[in-house]
């Protein structure tokens, strides 16, 4: 679907997001021919750059980091020919001149994308409709992190739906912009295969890990006040959580699909003090090697309180109380400094009830399902074959699914897919107000609980799985992670 004209207004137009992510994104998108011609990106910013300095970052910052498409002058004269940058401040509201200079009336759409600290979101919301810039075709995007607990997650939603309504606001979860995230939604029900087995009769368990080499790096200053619940659990996993559990919603619209994950949310069995330190692992690394190469402990990382209590790994067993999942494990793994960057899904079914061959069911490895995201994307089913020759003998064997070998069409980065998505007015992919609220809700009691206690998270070895009770977890049911087993 072609997008028709707009002005996407980036506030934070010179921090980090923007000059990673989104103008990198929105380039990918200019060299696929699919920006209209006038469409704009203006970049709003407290500094008072001039046009030409803040493009000089632009070229020294952003366009480096644009590793595909390659960069060519012509694309790239065309691309920053769309940016204009408007300093002002976000919290004056008389300092909006600029912007409403730069903006072009309706029917140019207009997206203000606030990647800024989420106490901004409603002054900048209030500023904006103060000063006329909110139209019935205008957008608003919310990028994380969207609160810090249930309390705050309100406000956030309270204070921007006074300025827009819900079918205008788009709260970003980059992970739902990942192809193997929608890819799973094509498994699931673009086939017949799976949706009867997809149940408790079936499945054993599911295991969802998002693990990262990286450490905290310089984002110690949000960091610290986060850590991995808030960071990654809350948001990314409990969403992947949410398109792998889901019932089948009606069709692709955007609230058929966020009624479906917002049944799964509310479903969630909620931890007591006591389920919860039975079902919850959280760690904090400890220097250690990563790749071979020796890296800092995360209180001694820059800026670091050096008593920190904030985990950087999380690993928990969650229960859906539905009847679908009612007494299936969902396994959820996230951290830094682990020994690999990895995300993947892996469902495992339960084991054959009698073999009829000379081995016993023992022997047999249950069937999984392992659905990749990073780093390459793919799907992998594990099977049991006979081994060739003679006799019968069975063994597990990989039927593989390389997206990118199958699919040879040029890929799409997460937030170009999402931004297209804004662009066009399409909500699927985002989170409605009452999903976020409902993933703090579930999320709350832990936090609480952590505030509380005074114990620390356990510590491990930057380069690791992650504490050893993070293995006990699971293997107290008898199962293992992926990686360990
Ligand atoms: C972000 C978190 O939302 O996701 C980061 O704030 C994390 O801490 C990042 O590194 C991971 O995203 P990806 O796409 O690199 O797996």
């Amino acid at each position: 679907m072609a997008l028709t004209d707009f002005d996407l207004v980036l506030f934070g137009g010179s921090g980090d997001l923007a000059m990673r992510k989104l103008l990198p994104a929105m380039y990918a998108r200019d060299v696929a021919n699919d920006l209209p011609p006038t469409a704009r990106i203006i970049c709003v910013g407290r500094q008072d750059y001039g046009q030409d300095a803040f493009l000089h970052t632009v070229e020294t910052t952003s366009r480096p980091l644009i590793k595909s498409p390659a960069v060519t002058a012509e694309a790239w004269a065309r691309f920053t020919a769309r940016i204009v940058y408007v300093s002002l401040s976000a919290t004056d509201v008389d300092s909006y001149g600029p912007l409403i200079n730069a903006l072009r009336p309706d029917p140019v759409t207009r997206v203000y994308y606030l990647a800024t600290p989420p106490h901004l979101f409603s002054q900048i919301c209030d500023n904006l409709a103060a000063n006329g810039l909110v139209t019935p075709n205008s957008r608003v995007v919310l990028e994380k992190p969207l609160g810090r607990d249930l309390a705050s997650a309100k406000q956030i939603n309270a204070e921007v739906g006074k300025v827009f309504a819900e079918s205008q606001i788009y709260r970003i979860d980059h992970y739902l912009g990942k192809e193997t995230v929608q890819n799973l939604l094509a498994l699931r029900f673009g086939n017949i295969l799976f949706e009867q087995l997809w149940r408790r009769e079936w499945i054993s368990d599911v295991q969802i890990t998002i693990a990262e080499k990286l450490g905290v790096g310089n984002r110690m200053g949000y960091y610290d006040t986060s850590g991995a619940l808030r960071d990654m659990l809350q948001n990314h996993l409990l969403q992947l959580l949410c398109i792998v559990a889901m019932e089948p919603p009606t069709s692709i619209a955007p609230d058929a699909v966020r009624d479906a994950k917002l049944q799964v949310l509310r479903s969630l069995k909620k931890f007591t003090p006591t389920t919860l330190a039975q079902n919850i692992v959280r760690g904090q690394y400890r220097a250690g090697h990563v790749d071979g190469k020796a890296v800092p402990s995360y209180r001694d990382e820059p800026d670091a309180p050096e008593q920190s209590r904030t985990e950087t790994f999380v690993a928990m067993k969650a229960e859906i109380d539905t009847w679908r999942w009612a007494g299936v494990p969902f396994y959820l793994r996230t951290g830094k400094r682990m020994a690999d960057s990895l995300a993947e899904i892996v469902v495992r079914f339960k084991h054959i009830p009698h073999s009829i061959f000379n081995q016993p069911t023992s022997s047999f490895q249950p069937n999984s399902l392992v659905i990749r995201l990073q780093p390459d994307e793919g799907l992998r089913m594990n099977l049991m074959a006979k081994t060739p020759g003679d006799g019968m003998r069975l063994k597990p064997v990989e039927l593989e699914l390389d997206f990118r070998e199958s699919f040879k069409s040029p890929r799409m980065d997460a937030y170009e897919r999402l931004l297209l998505d804004v662009l066009r007015g399409q909500l699927t992919l985002f989170m409605r107000g009452d999903e976020l609220e409902a993933a703090w809700e579930w999320v709350e009691p832990i936090l609480n609980n952590w505030e509380q206690d005074d114990t620390m998270p356990i510590p491990y070895a930057a380069g690791t799985w992650g504490p050893a009770a993070a293995s006990a977890l699971i293997g107290r049911d008898g199962l293992q992670w992926r990686e360990e087993a």
